[in-house]
């Protein structure tokens, strides 16, 4: 517990005490306590800058080191559609440039949908898709460090030897050999799930493989890439390995992804960082006070901690759920509990990942589940999640509605303050932190937005991928 919170845990003691020995209606009794508390907070935010360690910088060390030739490889497959069941998305879609490798909407529509971003529509009638994405598509900086060992909202990848082949991931023993990297082994996740990229099972090969057994469709979809033969000389000319394109396997596609994300978005230019690297002159006041409260009363690096912001870990910060939720086989109602999904522990339940916040201004909306378009939302969240759900509002969602979507299955989880285990009822209680001047913590967040990979990627957009289909532009 801080030691503010301490102290004005013990004036909120004392003088609830007071309080319930006065008569009622002693409004000024309030004004009294209110200018108490602004006092010593006052007092205590104004003392020490940051008593936490501020972490060292990144450097270029701490990248694992991909392959460029992989990369620009990796960058046409990330935009081509020809990577999904029904050749109708692409990475792209859902992490685009233009919306801070996200897709700029609390739950995103996959694989059936039209548009980008905020025109993404959902189509009507008989061509209507079914169900939204339950989670909000997160950015992707940053994903290329080495110190990083855990992917996705609840932590369902991550490097381990549990299977002996590199990573606990939801294919289990079943993951393709060769994958180099946890970012490799995430890429062929999104193109083996129904509603993100394979589509339903008696639309096409792909989904129909995916339906007997999760590894089943990997290598169709490897043959359809290699067979076209723009992409087969690209594979047997970036890896070595590699020498007719009938080689090409599921492991290339993956690698060659993670190449380019992790070249094309890795970001540790930020005002933050200058910083960091002894430039002092480049935060703002405003900004070098929000990082004393950051690393200081904040006590918000206890968990968004060291180099990369996060400690890797899951906590339960009571998001106002809402979405067609991530229901197990065996849960009682529509919900999706987080980590306890995959950890199967009850202390787990509704925790999820501490994101790392490095370009957080860029990828709006912020969650798990997107609930807050603003960085002032999900901060005064942090700091009050009880008085935020109460007065938290749906159609402040980046949540696009259209005649004929079924909005009845978006809703399925639906507020219930009174659940037992609600998301939050775990919280830590340091986080009722009367901070009232957020803005300087918002400033803050601010000045972890880079600048060179976010003006001029070294790849950007392409004019056109092999396969020929569409690519996403705004
Ligand atoms: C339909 C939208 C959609 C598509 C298409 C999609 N993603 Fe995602 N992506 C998401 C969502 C939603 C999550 C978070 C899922 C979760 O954590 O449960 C995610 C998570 C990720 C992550 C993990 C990030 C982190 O910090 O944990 C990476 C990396 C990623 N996607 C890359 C890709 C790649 C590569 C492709 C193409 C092969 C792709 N995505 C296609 C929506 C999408
Ligand atoms: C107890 C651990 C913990 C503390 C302390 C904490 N956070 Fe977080 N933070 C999280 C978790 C976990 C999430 C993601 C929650 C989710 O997705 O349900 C999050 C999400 C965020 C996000 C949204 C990021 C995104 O990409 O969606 C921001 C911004 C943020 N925190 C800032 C802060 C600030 C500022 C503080 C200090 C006032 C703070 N956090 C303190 C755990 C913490």
């Amino acid at each position: 517990m801080s030691g503010l919170h301490q102290i004005t845990r013990v004036l909120d003691f004392s003088l609830g005490r007071a309080r319930s020995q006065e008569k009622p209606n002693h409004g000024g009794f309030q004004h009294f306590r209110h200018f108490f508390r602004s006092f010593f907070l006052g007092v205590l935010l104004a003392a020490p800058a940051h008593s936490a360690e501020l972490p060292s910088p990144l450097t270029d060390d701490d990248f694992i080191a991909f392959d460029r030739k992989q990369a620009a490889l990796g960058q046409l497959l990330f935009y081509d559609r020809i990577l999904s069941g029904n050749r109708n998305i692409a990475c792209s879609t859902c992490h685009h440039p233009v919306l801070g490798t996200g897709d700029g909407l609390s739950l995103g529509i996959g694989e059936g949908g039209e548009g980008l971003g905020p025109n993404r529509t959902a189509l009507v009638d008989d061509n209507r898709i079914k169900k939204r994405i339950p989670r909000n598509a997160p950015g992707l900086w940053n994903l290329g460090t080495k110190e990083l060992h855990t992917l996705f909202h609840d932590g369902r990848l991550s490097i381990s030897d549990d299977y002996e082949n590199g990573f606990n991931s939801p294919a289990e023993e079943w993951l393709p050999e060769g994958l180099n990297s946890l970012l490799a082994a995430q890429a062929i996740f999104p193109l083996v799930a129904q509603f993100e990229m394979a589509g339903n099972p008696k639309e096409n090969e792909i989904a129909g493989a995916v339906h007997n057994r999760i590894d089943a469709s990997w290598p169709i979809l490897a043959k359809r890439v290699r067979v076209i033969p723009e992409y087969g000389k690209m594979f047997v000319d970036a890896f070595d390995h590699i020498d007719e394109p009938g080689q090409v396997s599921i492991a290339e596609v993956g690698n060659a992804l993670a190449a380019f994300q992790a070249i094309e978005w890795t970001s540790f230019d930020s005002p933050f960082d200058q910083y960091l690297s002894g430039r002092k002159a480049a935060l703002t006041d405003a900004q070098e006070r929000g990082m004393g409260l950051f690393y200081g009363k904040g006590n918000c690096s206890s968990c968004h901690s060291g180099k990369l912001m996060s400690d890797q870990e899951f906590h339960a910060i009571g998001l106002p759920p809402f979405g067609p939720g991530r229901t197990r086989r065996f849960d009682p109602m529509v919900r999706d509990v987080g980590r306890m999904g995959e950890s199967d522990r009850l202390e787990d339940a509704y925790r999820f990942r501490t994101p790392m916040l490095r370009n957080v201004e860029l990828t709006s909306p912020y969650g798990h589940n997107g609930a807050y378009p603003t960085l002032e939302g999900i901060v005064r969240h942090h700091l009050d999640p009880d008085g935020m759900l109460a007065k938290w509002q749906p159609k402040r969602l980046h949540f696009p509605t259209h005649r004929g979507w079924n909005q009845s299955i978006s809703w399925s989880i639906r507020i219930c303050v009174k659940w037992p285990g609600r998301p939050g009822f775990g919280m830590s209680s340091g986080f009722h932190f009367p901070i009232r001047k957020f803005t300087d913590l918002v400033a803050f967040l601010k000045a972890l937005t880079g600048t060179t990979s976010v003006s001029s990627p070294s790849f950007g957009i392409p004019d056109r991928v092999p396969s020929g289909l569409p690519v996403d532009r705004p």
